[in-house]
């Protein structure tokens, strides 16, 4: 069971610190489990810590002329070896296309690091039904490398993502058997999970972790929701 944290744009460094203690407190990982924390860029650091810690982006570049960008020489200063590639939020906010998001995978899979792949589907094309949402998901999945070893899917429909409404369990478990089919690699699902409804969504057998936003931003929140994938 992989419990991932992605904190977007909330915390520092110093908070990060004080995050990985108290989660370390509160929870101790048995061997089935993994937690990957991924902070923002300006608090990457090399924690001392049995969970990993990954970065959200980064340019597919080792460095070079991107001014605001960070490239692999940065995140090897801090022994960074997971990263976050296709999240919603950079796709249509930040404007990331398939092919660029593409690219950063090439990139990051050339360089050996885990990376947690993000897809999901908006709202028109969920409303839309099954079959239109897997058609969208499986275009996500074009110019990667769905073999590589080092890969974990993250499904995040984004209609489910800050809204407070998480997809049922029928639509989580129908999605990801779906996308079990089409790549044979670890997913998570992503959007609206709680502690309330960690423990239904991650017993869904074809769920193998959760990809959590807003409440992973406390320790205690998140350790509760580590706690409800082993009730
Ligand atoms: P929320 O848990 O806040 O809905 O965010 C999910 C997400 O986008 C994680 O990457």
């Amino acid at each position: 069971m992989i419990f991932a944290a992605n904190f977007k744009t909330h915390h520092t460094r110093t908070a990060t610190h004080a995050y990985l203690e108290a989660l370390k407190e509160k929870v101790s990982l048995r061997p089935e489990e993994r937690i990957v924390v991924f902070p923002p860029a300006t608090a990457l650091d090399s924690y001392d810590t049995d969970f990993t810690v990954g970065a959200q982006n980064a340019y597919p570049t080792y460095n070079g002329a991107f001014t605001g960008e960070i490239g692999a020489e940065q995140l090897e200063e801090f022994g960074i070896r997971a990263i976050l590639i296709g999240h919603s939020e950079r796709r249509e906010i930040l404007g990331e296309s398939q092919s660029f998001v593409a690219e950063k995978f090439r990139f990051f899979q050339e360089a050996g690091l885990e990376i947690v792949y993000c897809i999901g589907e908006p709202l028109e094309v969920r409303e839309a039904g099954d079959d239109a949402v897997i058609a969208f998901l499986k275009a996500q999945f074009e110019g990667i490398d769905t073999t590589y070893e080092k890969l974990i899917v993250a499904y995040e429909p984004i209609w489910a993502i800050g809204t407070g409404r998480a997809a049922t369990v029928a639509e989580i478990a129908a999605t990801h058997a779906a996308l079990k089919d089409i790549v044979a690699k670890p997913i998570l699902y992503g959007g609206s999970v709680k502690p309330n409804n960690a423990g239904e969504i991650l017993a869904i057998e074809s769920v193998d972790g959760v990809l959590v936003g807003s409440a992973s931003l406390e320790a205690d929140s998140f350790a509760a929701i580590v706690a409800a994938g082993r009730a």
